[in-house]
């Protein structure tokens, strides 16, 4: 028995829920886990496969329930490459989800901001990413499966949804261009200034290989950053993980109404 399919047992034997959407929650946005209807939690280290972080802010849990009535699994928790130098650490998570039923995925992370108009407690709907990390999570991947195109890998059509949700919240989203920077140091002013020039709005240390896996495994993404703060070298502060952490619930707490609006109409 595989590793996915042992999760995927242990995680039925303890909810009834099939859920066909996903949320992957970024540092210190854990707080819409709270959003969750009769949840059943279930830690990573029960999963077969799953990480254990060693990042603070990150639980490492699984919530299956219903947010505004749809099922949903919600991770608490996700492990990046700075952790262990594996970009592949994600890929029995992204492959238990697809076991389970899966085919939408809502990634979330923290990021930095590398526009003057995007501030602080912004919520950025990601449209396209740059990987300047030279990694794959598919290096390895020995089938022609590997060669997975990333031409539409944020899907349009969620898009288009979550521009419509956060139309009738009244919240003002952001869209733009993610850059992966592997971390766990923070970029130089000199990087972002580089990012900017490339076409980066947001940058951050998660969440490319995320979509990588999910495109590999035919799952729908959708993805937003929340900003806690700019990035460095845009204003005098110095750049910390407590500035983030600290940060996070503001933007996290607008994003969590937007995805309790558009989790109502997002099952296919
Ligand atoms: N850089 C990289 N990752 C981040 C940042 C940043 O400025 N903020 C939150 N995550």
């Amino acid at each position: 028995m595989t590793g996915s399919t042992q999760a995927v047992e242990r995680i039925r034997a303890q909810s009834a829920v099939q859920p066909k959407t996903a949320l992957v929650l970024g540092s210190g946005l854990g707080g819409v886990v709270d959003a969750v209807c009769d949840g059943i939690a279930i830690s990573y280290s029960d999963l077969p496969g799953f990480p254990v972080s060693t990042v603070t802010g990150h639980s490492g849990t699984l919530v299956t329930g219903t947010i505004s009535g749809t099922p949903v699994a919600v991770l608490s928790g996700r492990s990046h490459y700075y952790e262990h130098g594996r970009a592949d650490a994600m890929r029995p998570v992204l492959e238990t989800l697809k076991a389970l039923g899966v085919d939408t995925v809502i990634l979330t992370n923290s990021a930095g901001s590398v526009r003057a108009d995007m501030t602080p407690g912004s919520v950025m709907l990601i449209t396209d990413h740059i990987n300047f990390s030279g990694l794959n999570p598919l290096i390895g991947e020995p089938s022609d499966a590997r060669f997975v195109s990333m031409t539409a890998a944020y899907d349009p059509d969620l898009a288009a949804r979550a521009r419509a949700a956060a139309e009738t919240e009244v919240l003002h989203l952001h869209e733009g261009v993610y850059a992966w920077f592997p971390g766990p140091s923070f970029e130089t002013p000199a990087e972002i200034r580089a990012a900017r020039v490339l076409g980066a709005d947001a940058v951050g240390m998660s969440t490319v290989p995320e979509v990588i896996l999910a495109r590999f495994f035919g799952i729908r993404v959708l993805a937003f950053s929340v900003i806690t703060n700019m990035a460095a070298g845009m204003t005098g502060a110095d750049l910390s993980h407590t500035e983030t952490k600290e940060m996070a619930p503001v933007g996290g707490a607008k994003l969590t109404s937007l995805l309790k609006r558009l989790l109502t109409d997002i099952v296919t």
